[in-house]
């Protein structure tokens, strides 16, 4: 029996939708190669993270190589923004900008280790409250250190049940906090890494590591070059 010619236009069809589907779906690895391979893309070596609670009101902007933008209002709600490197670890980090924050807000080199979960803050500035500060903050003063023209208070507190890179975690914070805050300068984050350490506060394997903002519950601008020192004036 003949196919009624609808049979044979519908087969048609078919078949040229079935190639097309093919065709599109195969050149894709050698595109993202060539993307892969542009200069601006490569040459853009910073890694990013932009963490919300899902209350803060907050726009995060990314501009070219270590350069990026915050932007938060609404006085509510936590987040953590910023550029550095994945896998972090010790380094002198260049950096320089502005931090403007109304209320609570915290301009630090930001990273985690894993084995063990380790959240870390090396504070360069900070607005109304000094981290770890009030009795509320639940924290342990373990000693100082100074380095790069201040000194730095280390401080540990435990976070039960709280995000963490590893999901919902129980793990300790551990804060290194400049006493003569400032915006822009050259972070030896070894030094603050084996100050930890000496304080019994053991790290482990870095994982990403970043000139962050951090809002909570405030709100403010911040415009953050990583990679630069400021300019001397
Ligand atoms: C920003 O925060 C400050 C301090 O909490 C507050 O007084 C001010 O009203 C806030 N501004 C806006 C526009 O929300
Ligand atoms: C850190 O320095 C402060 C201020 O100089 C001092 O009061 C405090 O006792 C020191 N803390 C430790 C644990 O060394």
């Amino acid at each position: 029996m003949a196919r009624p010619p609808q049979t044979v236009l519908l087969l048609a069809a078919l078949m040229v939708l079935v190639t097309g589907v093919v065709a599109a779906v195969l050149p894709q690895p050698q595109l993202q190669l060539r993307n892969v391979a542009e200069p601006d893309v490569a040459a853009d070596s910073f890694y990013s993270s932009f963490w919300n609670d899902g209350t803060a009101k907050v726009k995060y902007t990314n501009g070219p190589q270590g350069q990026y933008a915050v932007d938060w209002s609404g006085n509510k709600g936590n987040f953590v923004a910023g550029k550095g490197w994945n896998p972090g670890g010790p380094r002198a980090v260049d950096y320089s900008g502005t931090f403007a924050p109304n209320g609570n807000a915290y301009l630090s080199i930001y990273g985690w280790t894993t084995n063990p979960l380790v959240e870390y803050y090396i504070v360069e500035s900070y607005g109304t409250h000094k981290p770890c500060s009030s009795p509320t903050d639940d924290a342990t003063q373990k000693g100082n250190v100074t380095v790069d023209g201040s000194m730095y208070e280390i401080w540990t507190k435990i976070r039960k049940n709280k995000p963490s890179i590893q999901g919902t975690a129980t793990f300790p914070q551990y804060w290194s906090i400049r006493t003569d805050k400032r915006v822009g300068g050259t972070v030896h984050t070894d030094d603050h890494f084996k100050a930890f350490v000496a304080s019994g506060l053991k790290m482990g394997r870095h994982s990403y590591m970043i000139v962050a903002t951090e809002g909570q519950d405030s709100n403010g601008t911040s415009s953050i070059v990583v990679g630069v020192a400021p300019s001397s004036t």
